[in-house]
């Protein structure tokens, strides 16, 4: 049965639509067959997967169609049948990785939503109800941003994962983060989404401020707080630059182990990806 996953955090610059990247790169490579939606207009995880093109002004102002149809056009026309939001997915050049991708254009969706009376909080929920039979899992990354997206990145998933950067202000956006699941939990009487884990993105270990607030995190957060931390790794900078697949470019990187031993801790696999991943780490 499909999973669906949403990366958020309201804060910028956590490593949301990495965090996304990396673990779908990783779910593939575990063959699984896997879809990652890019909810953000700045279409980072879009140009991560190679799947991005620009859109000219002359669609940003709607005097002519996109020639690509994507994540804009499924708020826009709120799709929800198997065809019209199969006709917004692409494969990507990495095997099992199948990409819902965005641009600039994205940032009208808003706007659309606001302009109908409907119920603007599941227009996504009822797009990947059509398609989620098709793949174990499907990755949604988030824009920074408290909106009516996130919301139908909620709506939409069974879990929540939440990155965090230790630095002073990271506890804020994680409280926000976590207050808006809750209310909409209770508000609409729903079961999901659930907290999937909060991790530590981006940590230099060795540091106090990393000491000090781990302890804060995990003594606040309890069980929800994940003992995996990702490390800072300079590779990853590279592959965010270059564009190329993590398991090809830099398996070796300290991250990409930290992203398998997180994808162990949260236990989101079935019993042929955990017997995958166990003999990625020869049978540790
Ligand atoms: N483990 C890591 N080590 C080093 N750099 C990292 C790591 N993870 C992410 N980064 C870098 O941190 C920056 C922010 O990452 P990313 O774009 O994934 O964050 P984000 O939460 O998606 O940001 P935004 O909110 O703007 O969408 C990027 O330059 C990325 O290359
Ligand atoms: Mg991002």
């Amino acid at each position: 049965m499909c999973k669906i996953i949403s990366i958020i955090n309201n804060k910028g610059g956590v490593a949301k639509t990495t965090s996304t990247g990396i673990i779908a790169q990783i779910l593939a490579y575990l063959e699984k067959k896997v879809l990652v939606v890019d909810l953000d207009e700045s279409a980072n995880l879009s140009m991560m997967l190679n799947a991005y093109t620009e859109d000219s002004e002359a669609v940003i102002n709607n005097m002519i169609p996109a020639e690509k149809a994507h994540v804009a056009e499924l708020f826009r026309y709120r799709y929800r049948d198997t065809e019209n939001v199969s006709n917004l997915i692409y494969p990507t050049k990495i095997k099992n990785i199948d990409i819902m991708p965005s641009s600039e254009r994205h940032g009208q969706s808003q706007l659309y939503i606001q302009n109908n009376t409907g119920n603007n909080n599941i227009i996504l929920k009822r797009a990947l109800n059509a398609i989620k039979d098709q793949y174990d899992y499907i990755l949604i990354d988030n824009a920074p941003a408290k909106d009516i997206l996130t919301v139908n990145s909620m709506f939409a998933s069974d879990l929540i994962l939440i990155p965090v950067r230790l630095e002073e202000y990271s506890y804020k956006g994680l409280q926000e983060t976590l207050n808006t699941v809750a209310y909409i939990k209770e508000e609409h009487d729903l079961e999901n989404p659930k907290i999937g884990g909060v991790f530590m993105t981006q940590a230099e270990t060795n540091t106090i401020i990393y000491k000090d607030l781990s302890t804060l995190y995990n003594d606040t957060l309890g069980d929800l707080f994940c003992r995996t931390c990702i490390r800072k790794d300079i590779k990853i900078c590279e592959i965010n630059k270059s564009f190329q697949p993590v398991l090809s470019y830099c398996p070796d990187s300290n991250a990409v182990y930290d992203y398998f031993k997180l994808i162990e801790e949260l236990d989101i696999l079935d019993d042929s990806g955990t017997a995958a991943l166990k003999s990625c780490f020869g049978g540790e």
